[in-house]
């Protein structure tokens, strides 16, 4: 038999060598390579055992598909943002900043998950005893999750292997350690090593794991970035100043990226946001001021009305900039310089302020219409009025094209209240719902024929 040659391991970055060398070639370290022997085949992650089944040549049809059922977490947003629930035997990375509300989430799926066998939480973060005060807290049974307070992968595959539970939270990545992998918790060799032994483990034994991850403002994603491609499911909690909290698909292996989950922090937890007709709207005594125009977005089956809103100011330095963290900022440079080009309004000399209400993060196209609107009501002061949203996609050359999902979206303009929508032009001009008017533009030339208000001088 073939002996197993030596490898060499970084120790920061996982970057593998046949031979030892003083410097990494992937990452630049110094003296991080330490020796490793590859495992030989297939093994348990569970047993150590080798696994027996020898890879096969086959055709699609005489693969084997795995009987998978579709898990109720309890949560109805979780389960839609999902597809119809929990994968079963899916593993599935939840990423937020610290305080977000992560391991609450966590904790209150162990009491809600409707799962028959039984649920593990392993922290190595927090002791057992703060655990249950948050689970208190939360009210749920103190009987269901059970709880287990290590970092050390030594310490939890033992642990999987004697209690098989049906679900596994791991909370968080970040603190994860093996033997294997270097003395510093967090390192990326630490993570891939500690995950990958996890997954394994996990689909070994046909159980959901749940893998927190955190992330920080400073873009330091870097540890949750670098597993993504071993679990199924990516989600991430968006930042949030509110109450408010934004839990979105990244990844999604067994089901769509488009959809939003929506929560709300409570004194006993996350609660699910279930009426979100005026969530994202600023509500207003008389009509809305200059610079504010409404998006009606498509997230996934939920139509979401947004008020976007812009402020110009006369640039402080010679080069103007853009303030916009809601809104990609290049799209923003895109739009302005289209309305500078095709809409008569100068922007350059100007800076240029975007924000969305409730803090939603938006990328989808629908909102070029409704941003270049706000961008020009900004500009000159001139205000929409208050039932007016608008739809659309911007072409460089200043056109106004249609995006998807119309119908449904002047549907549900319609039953929010809204009596005008502005659209691009159409061949087969319909008519929209009863009470709802359509104003047709072909390009951002045409934003004059609008019914602004007149609301201050610029
Ligand atoms: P937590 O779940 O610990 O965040 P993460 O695991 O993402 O770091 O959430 C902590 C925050 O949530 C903390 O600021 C307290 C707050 N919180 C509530 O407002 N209500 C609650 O019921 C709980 C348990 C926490
Ligand atoms: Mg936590």
């Amino acid at each position: 038999m073939a002996r197993e040659k030596t490898q060499y391991l970084c120790k920061e970055c996982g970057h593998t060598e046949p031979k030892w060398l003083g410097r990494c070639p992937s990452c630049d370290s110094w003296n991080s390579f330490t020796e490793f022997k590859p495992a030989k085949g297939k093994a348990s992650a569970l047993s150590g055992a080798p696994i027996s089944e020898p890879p096969r040549v086959q055709t699609l049809s005489q693969v084997k598909e795995p009987e998978t059922v579709r898990i109720d977490s309890g949560f109805p947003e979780l389960n839609r943002l999902l597809g119809s629930g929990i994968m079963s035997g899916s593993s599935v990375l939840i990423g937020g900043e610290p305080g977000i509300g992560k391991s609450t989430l966590l904790l209150q799926l162990t009491d809600r998950v409707k799962t028959e066998g039984s649920v593990l939480y392993v922290s190595g973060e927090e002791s057992a005893e703060q655990i249950k005060q948050r689970g208190r807290r939360l009210k749920i049974d103190l009987d269901r999750p059970m709880v287990l307070t290590t970092a050390r992968l030594e310490e939890i595959l033992p642990a999987l292997n004697e209690h098989k539970p049906s679900l596994i939270i791991i909370d968080s990545i970040q603190t994860l350690m093996t033997d294997g992998a270097g003395e510093v918790p967090g390192t990326v060799s630490q993570l891939k090593l500690c995950c990958y032994e996890l997954i394994k483990a996990a689909k070994e034994l046909g159980a959901v794991l749940f893998l927190v991850a955190h992330v920080t403002k400073e873009g330091a994603i870097a540890g949750p970035k670098a597993i993504e491609h071993l679990v199924d499911t990516v989600l991430y909690f968006e930042e949030s100043g509110s109450d408010l909290r934004m839990l979105r698909a990244q990844k999604n292996r067994f089901g769509a990226t488009d959809e939003l989950g929506l929560f709300r922090m409570g004194g006993n937890g996350l609660e699910e946001v279930r009426d979100t007709s005026g969530l994202f709207l600023v509500h207003r005594e008389g009509a809305p001021p200059a610079g504010t125009a409404t998006a009606t977005l498509y997230e996934g089956s939920r139509i979401l009305l947004v008020e976007i809103q812009a402020l110009t100011v006369p640039a402080k330095g010679s080069l103007s900039r853009i303030y916009s963290d809601r809104l990609d900022q290049n799209r923003v440079s895109r739009i302005a310089a289209i309305l500078e080009k095709h809409g008569g309004l100068k922007f350059s000399d100007h800076d240029i302020y975007i924000n969305v209400a409730r803090g939603l993060r938006i990328t989808e196209t629908g909102a070029d219409l409704p941003l270049a609107l706000a961008l020009f009501s900004a500009r000159t002061g001139l205000a929409l009025p208050g039932d007016l949203l608008a739809l659309g996609e911007l072409t460089l050359a200043g056109e106004i094209q249609p995006v998807s999902h119309r119908e449904k979206r002047i549907k549900a303009a319609a039953d929010t209240g809204y009596g005008t929508m502005v659209l691009p032009r159409r061949k087969d001009d319909d008519k929209g719902p009863e009470g709802m008017k359509l104003l047709r533009l072909e390009s951002v030339r045409d934003f004059g024929t609008l019914p602004w208000i007149k609301v201050q001088q610029d």
